[in-house]
């Protein structure tokens, strides 16, 4: 990770508490680090990695994986992340392990990983809730990449949103992402409104997943709630009926449905050109075409409307090491330029992106900081009209 220049002036948008912020980085690479070690102990416990002493070539450690059609990628990325973090060595065209590895060979064993993740845990609490969802991932990795177990098992146990929305719990880095988002959203409606006092601002959440954004965003929209229509979407109908039960019961102006950001808003019941705002947080990057699902938001929105993203912009191994375990994560298509090893893009990337599907004036929010932004939060105007439109 890039070191972060926490004194720097944070975004006028919502208030950032930085020492907290800080710890949370501290911590999230603890997490990290520890999903390298957990790597390395499984890959060679399942005899993928040359024993110590001896060496392999890289071909032969990728067939000893065998990773399945559609995680061959996955199968790369990881021998890169050993070799990036000194647990695999090159020599020539061959592998070897490093001494580090006899460090981590005690946690092939479940018992020494769940104590060695509850200590973990207690010592990095900002980052507590990626622990769980790692340690999964990890311990069915090989199974995973061999296609012997569907990763949505491992994510999602038993259909359970619980690993993963652990992760949003109480999270500084996201909470403020979303307090981002919902700022926002929320300045664009009341600008809306005062213009249009007698109109309804119409706002459609890509995406909406399990609503870790959709709190925050209709919390900040309350005062406004008599003139809103709210649309809750996602691509899974299991989502829509989570989104249904948190939201549904005390906001009659929500409204749940089936959208997929692939196809067509006509296809699919909604009109081109209805909303005020298009929301989509951490969702973009799972299309297979960022420019289709760019243009597909342009689509829906109102010329002088405005599309909120809300992305991660840079690749980092805890991602990797856990979505990364999810076919999705690598379907994508090179119609926009990714990073690496990854379905993401860049700052620069989102920017040429949204300019080329139509956006105007795009605009970036992030933590303070130097060097390459982790996440970002983007706002771009639909082109055809200045401010909000009617
Ligand atoms: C990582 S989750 C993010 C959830 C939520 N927006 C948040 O930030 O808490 C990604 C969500 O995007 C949805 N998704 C993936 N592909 C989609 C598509 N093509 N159209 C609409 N939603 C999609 C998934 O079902 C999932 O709920």
């Amino acid at each position: 990770m890039t070191e972060l220049d926490v004194e720097a002036t944070p975004s006028p948008l919502v208030d950032l508490d930085r020492e907290r912020y800080a710890r949370f980085r501290i911590d999230f690479d603890a997490v990290t680090g520890f999903g390298h070690w957990l790597l390395a102990a499984r890959l060679a416990a399942a005899d993928v990695l040359p024993v110590r002493g001896a060496t392999a070539r890289r071909e032969e450690v990728l067939a000893r994986l065998g990773a399945a059609p559609g995680y061959e990628q996955l199968g790369e990325a990881l021998l890169d992340i050993l070799e990036r973090t000194d647990l695999l060595r090159r020599h020539g065209d061959r592998l070897t392990v490093t001494d580090r590895v006899a460090e981590v060979a005690g946690l092939a064993e479940d018992d020494a990983i769940d104590a060695a993740a509850t200590a973990l845990r207690r010592e990095h609490p900002e980052a507590a809730g990626y622990v769980p969802l790692l340690v999964a991932c990890q311990t069915q990795l090989v199974e995973v990449v061999r296609g012997e177990r569907p990763a949505n098992e491992v994510l999602f146990p038993g259909g359970s949103p619980d690993l993963v929305s652990a992760i949003y719990r109480d999270n500084v880095q996201l909470d403020f992402y979303n307090r981002l988002c919902a700022a926002q959203v929320h300045e664009h409606v009341a600008q809306f409104l005062r213009r249009y006092p007698r109109s309804y601002a119409q706002v459609l959440e890509v995406g909406a997943g399990t609503g870790g954004t959709t709190g925050p965003v209709l919390d900040a929209l309350a005062d406004r709630a008599e003139r809103l229509r709210y649309f809750y979407t996602d691509v899974g109908p299991a989502f829509l009926r989570l989104g249904r039960r948190s939201f549904g019961a005390t906001r009659p102006y929500v409204d749940f449905a089936r959208y997929n950001v692939e196809s067509a808003p006509e296809e699919q019941g909604f009109e081109p050109g209805s909303m005020q705002v298009v929301l989509a947080s951490n969702v973009l990057h799972a299309t297979l075409r960022i420019s289709t699902a760019l243009r597909h938001c342009h689509s829906l929105l109102k010329s002088g409307g405005i599309l909120v993203v809300n992305e991660m912009t840079s690749r980092l191994d805890y991602n990797t090491l856990t979505f990364g375990l999810a076919e999705g994560w690598w379907r994508h298509t090179d119609d926009e330029p990714r990073i690496e090893s990854s379905p993401l893009l860049d700052v620069a990337g989102w920017r040429a992106a949204l300019g080329r599907a139509g956006f105007v004036d795009v605009q970036t929010h992030a933590v303070p900081g130097r060097g390459e932004q982790v996440q970002t939060m983007f706002v771009a105007t639909a082109s055809g009209g200045t401010g909000p439109a009617r």
